[in-house]
């Protein structure tokens, strides 16, 4: 394992509990309630079979299994594997690195990657994962992955009041550079334009790409207004908000995080499905 991925697992096993994050903030309740609307419309109906990758403790994969989905989730953190396995209903769950799925070619309708791209400091690296979900998907099936927008952690601090002087430079900063700078907060984590995720799924192989602004414009209004007596009015506009702005040009990169969809071709061009040996 590499260095940033050892990070990561120190991370999320001793100083970030991942599994209470979808409950918490406002913009954590959009982007669960979001992200399931929008899986619910992508994926295949039932008993459809999804590789959850980067699954987590399982938030998602667990919400599928209740739908009637087969799921699996890979996850590179134990300590995630263990909780997505120990939850109710359980779910199927191997520790794996999103870049070299332990799964055969072909072998899923639909693969799920919400967190390892934006965990994932190298192109190189992010195209990697893209690729994999590409080649364990069947052709026709979907891949869906999730970005945090380059713009995110800025506005989060805006509506938070935590804008000082420090965060208008890494602002300042982020308009050339995705990298975070985990000294601020967070972890290893890359921040991306709408367009390099475009650019990336395509990259991977995927046809008919489209990105979702998963909370909507106004989820820095809902943070706002997060212990005010307009919070839950706020709240429930934003998330109308979501869903009406999804794919607007304009407003899809204001989102906190962006959800790439795209179909898995007959025959990808660029994808890393085994070949037979042209050797004699
Ligand atoms: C913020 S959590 C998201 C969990 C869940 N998918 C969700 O959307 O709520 C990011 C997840 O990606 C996982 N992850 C990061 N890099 C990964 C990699 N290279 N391979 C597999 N999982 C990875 C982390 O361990 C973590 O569980």
């Amino acid at each position: 394992m590499d260095r940033h991925a050892s990070e990561i697992v120190a991370y999320y096993t001793f100083r970030y509990r991942e599994d209470q994050r979808l409950g918490a903030r406002p913009q954590a309740r959009l982007e669960r309630t979001r992200t399931l609307e929008l899986l619910r419309q992508a994926l295949p109906a039932p008993p459809a079979s999804i590789l959850d990758v980067g699954g987590g403790p399982g938030e998602y994969a667990r919400a599928l299994v209740a739908l009637g989905y087969r799921v699996r989730l890979l996850d590179l953190v134990p300590a995630h594997v263990a909780q997505a396995r120990a939850g109710q209903p359980g779910v199927a769950a191997e520790v794996a690195d999103a870049r070299a799925l332990p799964e055969e070619d072909d072998s899923y309708d639909a693969t799920l990657l919400l967190g390892p791209l934006y965990h994932l400091l190298d192109r190189a690296d992010r195209c990697r994962a893209l690729t994999e979900a590409v080649r364990v998907t069947r052709p026709g099936g979907r891949v869906l992955a999730a970005a945090i927008s380059r713009f995110a952690g800025p506005l989060d601090f805006a509506a938070t009041g935590r804008l000082d002087d420090r965060m208008v430079d890494e602002a300042r900063v982020l308009l050339t550079n995705g990298a975070n700078d985990p000294s601020i907060g967070f972890t290893h984590a890359y921040f991306h334009r709408v367009e390099e995720l475009v650019d990336e799924c395509r990259t991977a192989g995927l046809a008919d790409i489209t990105v979702d602004g998963i909370e909507g414009p106004a989820w820095i209004a809902a943070e706002a207004a997060a212990h005010g007596p307009m919070a839950q009015t706020v709240f429930d506009a934003a998330l109308r908000l979501a869903r009406v702005y999804r794919r607007e040009p304009a407003l899809v990169a204001a989102s906190a995080h962006l959800l790439a969809q795209g179909t898995v071709p007959d025959h990808p061009p660029q994808t890393g499905r085994n070949t037979p040996d042209p050797r004699p």
